[in-house]
């Protein structure tokens, strides 16, 4: 069965890496200019997507600071009062880390839809003997803030037409994770393939499916044919957020392949993408790449 479809949704970057106060709007693009309070930019992200025709918001993932998220929303006329649902993409803090404070300026209780997994005690274990850790969330912490916990562990109807994809199956054979993650389990350190990774997919009407990853530890090609097997809708539209190629440059030319293949109209890696891939897509996808910065909004 197919999703059903809907329309007037806008997309908003709250917060993302990247700041530019220059940029241009193009069609279906409006960026936030420089004549105004400036945005803030940071090593993570947030996504704000709100449904006109049916009055909801959701947000997906709150930055990596309690600095930048109610700084942006509050410039970007966002109340977290008015928020639905939140969307944790995983449980890593360049996501999690506003949300008790974005709870708290909301002041009420708001559905954090999230795989249990997220709350893991994560490491990373570097080839050169570094480690960085422990990450670990506190669902205690969270729901003390307002959050009623809602874990998913396969896709999760947000509202009609909009979906959580749950985890996402591993199916390519080159997206493949990385080496250094770890979660600590009874004493032990066990390899982390972070299969609470998530995204969020609407189908548009007249357009096909926009897809929002988070961090696509999965793969973000991986995440695409996910959302396709979902919602039986075959046309993708966009794709967008972090495409994590940042630690696997090897893949990068596989997943600009991969993309073409689909053809969406829309490309917009954000966050984790890394600097490479973000030239690689610039380059062979110029008429699909749109630049991601805090304070886009993505008009569909
Ligand atoms: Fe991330
Ligand atoms: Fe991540």
């Amino acid at each position: 069965m197919k999703l059903i479809e809907t329309n007037d949704v806008t997309i908003t970057t709250v917060v993302d890496n990247y700041s530019d106060a220059l940029l241009k709007p193009t069609e279906g693009v409006e960026r936030y200019g420089a004549n105004r309070d400036p945005l803030l930019a940071e090593h993570g992200l947030s996504m704000h997507i709100r449904f006109a025709a049916v009055g909801r918001e959701i947000l997906l993932d709150t930055g990596f600071t309690k600095v930048a998220l109610p700084h942006n929303l509050s410039r970007l006329e966002i109340d977290p009062a008015n928020v639905d649902q939140v969307v944790i993409s995983h449980g890593h803090r360049d996501h999690t880390t506003g949300l008790t404070e974005f709870l708290r300026m909301a002041r009420k209780t708001i559905p954090v839809v999230v795989h249990p997994d997220a709350f893991l005690e994560r490491w990373f274990l570097y080839a050169d003997g570094s480690r960085m850790g422990p990450w670990l969330e506190n669902a205690q912490e969270w729901e003390q803030a307002g959050a009623q916990i809602v874990c998913v562990e396969e896709p999760y109807e947000l509202l009609p037409g909009c979906l959580a994809t749950g985890p996402v199956p591993r199916r390519t054979d080159f997206e493949k994770g990385t080496a250094h993650r770890y979660y600590r389990k009874a004493g032990e350190m066990i390899h982390d393939p972070v299969n609470d990774d998530q995204g969020i997919v609407v189908n548009v009407k007249g357009k096909g499916l926009v897809i929002i990853s988070g961090c696509a530890h999965a793969g973000i090609v991986n995440t695409v044919l996910y959302a396709q097997e979902i919602t039986g809708v075959r046309e993708v539209h966009a794709v967008i957020g972090g495409f994590h190629l940042l630690d696997a440059p090897a893949n990068v030319e596989r997943t600009i392949a991969e993309l073409k293949r689909i053809g969406p109209t829309l490309v917009v890696p954000a966050h984790c993408t890394g600097f490479l891939a973000l030239r690689r897509l610039a380059v062979e996808m110029p008429n699909e790449f749109v630049l991601s910065a805090v304070g886009t909004k993505l008009l569909f």
